[in-house]
C-alpha cells in the first residue's frame, strides 16, 4: 500500500519507475485508447451485409419498394426489431438513418424550437434553461446540450444510476428540462439503472415538458453471461401518470458497421406522433434500402443476439486484458480502483485525486493516448480531476498490452510523486 511506504520507499519506487518511464518516451510508440469504435474484426463479421439486399431485392416482407420515398417512421418490421430492443411495442418506435445521437439531437434542437407535448412554451422561450449530467457521461451527449443553449448541471453517477436525491431536489425546479441516461452499461462507468432509479426518474416533481434522454446504446452490449436487465423506464413512467416523460434511443452503430446502422428513438403515442408531424417536414422518407438489408441480415432478435454473441468473443479477452493488467501493475497498492464492466464499451479508472490530467499527459509523453481528462464530465471539468476512461475495443491485443503497461506506470508514478510532495 501506497500509504503506509516509507519516504526512502517512496523516493526509490520514484527512481525505479522513472527510468522506466524515461525508456518508455524514448522508445518512440504510437498507441491509441481513446476510440470508443468497433475494431475491423467487430465490422468483418456484418461483411455479408454488404451484398444485401441483393441485385433485384428490393421489397420487404409488406411489399413496400425500399427503394422509393416514403415510409417515414421505418419499415413494420424494423420497428417490431427495436422494439425487442427497447423493450416496448412497434407502434412505439421511430426508425431513423444511421445515427441515434443525430436523433437526440434533433429531439432536443425540436422542443428548443417547438416545445414538446405537454408543455406550455419551446425551450427557448423560457428564459434560462437547464440539463442534467450525470457523470462520469458520454461527451457528446453533454455537447450537444450546450451547444443548444442549457446550463449543464453535474450530478454523481453511482453503481446504481444518477444520485436520484440530488436529481430530485434539482429537477423541482421547471427551468430543468432534461435528463441524459445511458441505463445499461452506461458509458464510460459500465453501470446498469436499478428498476428503483427509474421509478424515481418516473415519478419525482419536474417540469410538465421536463424529458428523459433515454439513451440505450449499448442495450445488447453484453461481455458475460449475466446480462444485466434493464428497467421498463416506458411503463414506470406511465404507471407514474407521466407517459410522455422519456424519449428512448438506440442504434445498430455498434452492432452492425458504425458508419453505416440504424437508428430508433421510443416513446409514447403524444410524442411519437408529435415527431412524426416534424420528420415529415425534414425529410420524405428514410434510407430504408439500409433497413431491408439489416432485416435481411438478422431475421429477427435471436439473429441480432446471436451476432453480439459473437461480436462479445472478440470484445472478452480485450476487456479480460484491461483487467489483468490494472490488478497485476496496480492491485492492493491504494493508488486506484477501475470498473470490471459487464457490457458496453469503456472501463473506467478513478486515479488519485488530482492526477488524472497528469496522468493523461505523461502517458501521451510515452506514445500512448488516453481520452482527455475530464471529458465524461459537463463542460470538460472533473471536480476531483482523477477519472479517465479506457477505451479497449479498436486496438489489438499486443496493443493494449503495451499501452496498459505504460498507463499503469504513469499511474503509479503519479501517485508517488503527489505522495511525495
Ligand atoms: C452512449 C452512446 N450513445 C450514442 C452513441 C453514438 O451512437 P450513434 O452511432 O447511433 O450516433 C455512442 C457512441 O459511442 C454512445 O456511447
Amino acid at each position: 500500500m501506497l500509504q503506509e511506504m516509507s519516504k526512502d520507499d517512496l523516493t526509490s519506487r520514484e527512481n525505479e519507475l522513472g527510468n522506466q518511464f524515461n525508456a518508455a518516451c524514448q522508445a518512440g510508440l504510437k498507441l491509441d485508447m481513446t476510440r470508443g469504435k468497433p475494431s475491423p474484426e467487430q465490422l468483418d463479421l456484418a461483411n455479408p451485409m454488404l451484398s444485401l439486399p441483393g441485385d433485384g431485392v428490393f421489397t420487404d416482407s409488406d411489399g413496400v419498394d425500399c427503394r422509393n420515398y416514403g415510409g417515414i417512421d421505418g419499415l413494420p418490421q424494423m420497428k417490431a426489431l427495436f422494439a425487442d430492443i427497447l423493450g416496448c411495442e412497434p407502434q412505439d418506435v421511430i426508425v431513423s438513418g444511421n445515427s441515434s445521437l443525430t436523433m437526440m439531437y434533433d429531439a432536443v434542437a425540436r422542443a428548443v424550437l417547438f416545445g414538446v407535448p405537454g408543455g406550455e412554451k419551446p425551450w427557448s422561450q423560457q428564459g434560462t434553461v437547464r440539463f442534467l449530467c450525470p457523470a462520469p457521461g458520454y461527451d457528446r451527449h453533454f455537447e450537444i446540450t450546450s451547444h443548444l443553449g442549457f446550463e449543464l448541471l453535474n450530478v454523481e453517477l453511482t453503481d446504481e444510476g444518477p444520485d436520484m436525491d440530488r436529481v430530485e431536489v434539482l429537477a423541482s425546479d421547471h427551468a430543468v428540462k432534461g435528463i441524459w441516461c445511458v441505463p445499461r452499461y452506461s458509458n464510460p462507468t459500465g453501470i446498469t439503472y436499478t428498476d428503483e432509479v427509474a421509478r424515481r426518474l418516473a415519478t419525482m416533481n419536474a417540469a410538465p415538458d421536463f424529458r428523459i434522454f433515454w439513451d440505450n446504446a449499448y442495450a445488447e452490449h453484453h461481455l458475460t453471461e449475466e446480462q444485466q436487465p434493464v428497467p421498463d423506464i416506458l411503463q414506470a413512467c406511465r404507471d407514474a401518470g407521466h407517459p410522455d416523460r422519456v424519449l428512448m434511443f438506440t442504434s445498430t452503430s455498434k452492432i452492425t458497421m458504425a458508419g453505416a446502422g440504424v437508428s430508433a428513438m421510443a416513446a409514447s403515442p403524444n410524442n411519437i406522433d408529435d415527431t412524426r408531424r416534424h420528420l415529415s417536414v425534414q425529410t420524405i422518407g428514410p434510407d430504408k434500402l439500409n433497413q431491408l438489408r439489416h432485416l435481411n441480415f438478422f431475421k429477427n432478435i435471436e439473429g441480432l443476439r446471436a451476432h453480439m454473441a459473437r461480436i462479445g468473443k472478440i470484445l472478452k479477452p480485450k476487456f479480460d486484458l484491461v483487467n489483468e493488467l490494472l490488478e497485476h501493475n496496480l492491485g492492493g497498492k491504494g493508488i486506484a480502483t477501475w470498473s470490471q464492466p459487464k457490457g458496453g464499451y469503456f472501463v473506467n479508472v478513478n486515479a488519485p485525486d488530482d492526477c488524472a490530467r497528469t496522468i493523461i499527459d505523461m502517458a501521451e509523453k510515452a506514445g500512448v493516448k488516453l481520452t482527455p481528462a475530464g471529458a465524461p464530465f459537463a463542460y470538460g471539468l472533473d471536480p476531483q480531476n482523477r477519472v479517465i476512461r479506457l477505451a479497449p475495443s479498436f486496438p489489438p491485443l499486443s496493443d493494449i498490452r503495451q499501452a496498459m503497461e505504460i498507463f499503469t506506470l504513469c499511474v503509479e508514478l503519479a501517485a508517488i510523486r503527489k505522495a511525495l510532495n
